[in-house]
């Protein structure tokens, strides 16, 4: 069984052949991905029309490459999946369009994937894993405490009430005159940073319900940093230490109350997982892991070559659809938004 996906969200353009083995093990056979950073640095984000226009562009030789790497012929795959939302409504419409194409061509069934799913069904292509987990959303766009109880079946414990994680690392960056995309330039200057030298807060801790909240911490790094400027090397590198340790700080406590409000809904997860773009964070791996062991679970995050947007997630969900008959017909919509608790899971 052998299917490909393709993602087109946000600003990566990918493509990916994931397979099972015929011992029903997961294989990645391609992965291929294009990433339009450097069209949108000039920016510091996102522009969605650029972003779109950069998919038309380059999505034909990305699958094309996804292909080839996989040494096999459009006939050869069982199904094409795209990410259908949530997302850039402008890019999430090529992927949709050109994976419908390949899919009439060949006659082969097309899965219309929902993104969150594919960042949340990824600990099943690289570990094996079981349902029931607790399941960590971190990316660019969103933050969410989520029970993953099977394919197409999400429980959402809490979410954040104001910005991502991401997009917080990100407006930090900018405010700090970083390199976009921020969350690894946040994490880099860290690095040479002292943690403790401002005690920024941690919103929501201590809260039963596992919601977020990250605008509050925004602002008191950005009314610190206004009230020390002109900063020097050093005071951007405290105030990223200092910012990130605090994420670290909330994100664990909010997962703890997240393990707490599972076993209240009488689930036991076999692990912890943390999933989407900020999943990447070395010192954010660290506190959960420290979080799973205390709880007596396995913490599993992504390689981090599958942490950011990338085909095989996709190809995975269209792949995990497949083998329980859920496929989609041709009317299936680009979703800009599409909140992972509408799914229905295979009645
Ligand atoms: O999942 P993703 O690639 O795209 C979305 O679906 O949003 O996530 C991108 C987000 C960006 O906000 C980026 O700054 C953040 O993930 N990110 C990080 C790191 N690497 C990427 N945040 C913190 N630390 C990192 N190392
Ligand atoms: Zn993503």
């Amino acid at each position: 069984m052998r299917v490909l996906g393709i993602e087109t969200t946000c600003d990566e353009t990918a493509a990916a052949i994931v397979g099972l083995s015929p011992a029903g093990k997961p294989e990645i056979l391609s992965n291929a991905v294009l990433s339009q950073i450097a069209a949108h640095a000039a920016y510091g984000g996102v522009v969605p029309e650029i972003a779109a226009r950069a998919h038309v562009e380059a999505l034909d030789r990305i699958v094309m490459r996804a292909f080839a790497e996989a040494d096999l012929e459009p006939h050869q795959i069982d199904a094409v999946a795209a990410a259908a939302g949530p997302g850039l409504v402008g890019g999430v419409m090529v992927g949709l369009t050109t994976a419908k194409a390949i899919a009439l061509v060949t006659g082969k069934p097309f899965i219309a994937v929902n993104h969150l799913e594919a960042h949340a069904l990824t600990a099943r292509l690289t570990d094996n894993l079981a349902f029931p987990y607790l399941l960590l959303l971190v990316s660019g766009g969103h933050t969410q405490l989520l029970v993953v109880r099977g394919v197409g079946d999400y429980l959402k414990l809490g979410g954040t009430i104001d910005d991502a994680v991401g997009e917080a690392f990100d407006k930090i960056a900018k405010m700090l005159g970083l390199a976009y995309p921020g969350g690894p330039s946040v994490e880099r200057e860290a690095e040479a940073g002292d943690p403790e030298r401002f005690d920024f807060p941690r919103p929501m801790s201590g809260r039963p319900k596992p919601d977020f909240s990250l605008s509050g911490l925004k602002t008191a790094v950005r009314l610190v940093a206004e009230r020390i400027a002109p900063l020097s090397d050093r005071d951007v590198a405290d105030l990223c230490a200092s910012f990130q340790a605090a994420v670290v700080d909330l994100l664990v406590d909010r997962t703890r109350a997240g393990l707490r409000a599972c076993r209240e809904a009488g689930v036991m997860p076999g692990a912890l997982v943390v999933a989407g773009g900020v999943s990447a964070n070395q010192p954010i791996r660290r506190g959960l892991t420290r979080l799973a062991t205390e709880a007596g679970l396995p913490m599993i995050a992504p390689p981090l070559s599958l942490c950011g947007d990338n085909g095989a997630m996709i190809a995975w969900a269209g792949l995990e659809r497949l083998k329980l008959g859920m496929v989609d017909n041709m009317g299936a919509l680009a979703r800009p938004r599409w909140p992972l608790d509408e799914l229905r899971p295979k009645p």
